[in-house]
């Protein structure tokens, strides 16, 4: 059984005083059947260490280097991560492969850095709508599976982020048989190349406008195991939404 992951992704988002949020998400779910993870920036991360321990949350950053140390200036390492009480890495988001040109190469790079150092590394892959028009998804989500997915991958050190970009804060979602389409062909990919103990192994979660009114059924989807949220997790209320309706799937 793979256990169903709720994960936020803060982005840019938050100074000091948003840690009052991570402490009201900790008090909500005192005893959670499934795993939260609440990716801050790094700015936060030492601090959110600290709110959560003890808790049933746990803490990632949002990026990391490939190198584990050197003049790399404005960069973080894996090892920094760790060492700042994170247990795993979001890698590879669409907003970093715009922003900062991140190619599948770059991400496989970061992704081997990051299982070495013992992170959970959360890749994501993702279509444009240009691509889903040209019914070219599952090509493009393929390729970005073999560029980006290490050879070391296991069900523990490596969980997909399934984020079509046209959904990333805009609302939009795609129909429940497109999530399941491209969830079930990730999971067929993975369980070809890696066999079936761990291609079975490694969680599947869907990231793209998931709020608490639409968490449910997109969780009842098959190879849905849980949601990378954006927007919805910043505030403990929405967030607790989508936690609770993974936890009666
Ligand atoms: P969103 O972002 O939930 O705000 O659409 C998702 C993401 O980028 O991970």
């Amino acid at each position: 059984m793979r256990r169903k992951l709720a994960a936020g992704n803060w982005k840019m988002n938050g100074t000091g005083a948003a840690l009052s949020e991570l402490e009201a998400l900790c008090k909500s779910h005192p005893d959670a059947s499934v795993d939260i993870l609440i990716c801050p920036p790094a700015t936060l991360l030492s601090r959110a260490a600290d709110t959560v321990r003890g808790s049933a949350v746990t803490i990632g950053g949002q990026d990391c280097h490939a190198a584990s140390a050197g003049a790399h200036t404005g960069d973080i390492s894996a090892e920094m991560l760790l060492d700042a009480g994170a247990t795993s890495v979001i890698l590879g988001h669409s907003e970093r492969r715009v922003d900062h040109e991140e190619h599948d190469e770059d991400i496989r790079a970061k992704a081997c850095a990051a299982m070495d150092a013992g992170l959970k590394a959360i890749i994501c892959v993702g279509e444009s709508l240009e691509q889903r028009e040209a019914a070219n998804t599952l090509d493009i989500i393929g390729g970005q599976m073999s560029g980006s997915i290490p050879d070391q991958a296991t069900g523990e050190n490596l969980i997909i982020a399934y984020e079509p970009i046209w959904a990333i804060g805009t609302g939009k979602v795609p129909t429940l048989d497109e999530i399941g389409e491209v969830h079930d062909f990730i999971r067929a990919r993975l369980e070809r190349r890696f066999g079936e103990g761990v291609g079975r192994s490694v969680r599947l979660v869907y990231g793209g406008s998931v709020k608490p009114s639409n968490a449910a059924e997109i969780f009842a989807v098959s190879n849905v195991d849980g949601a990378l949220v954006g927007g919805a997790s910043l505030k403990a209320r929405d967030f607790t939404g989508i936690i609770q309706a993974l936890e009666s799937v």
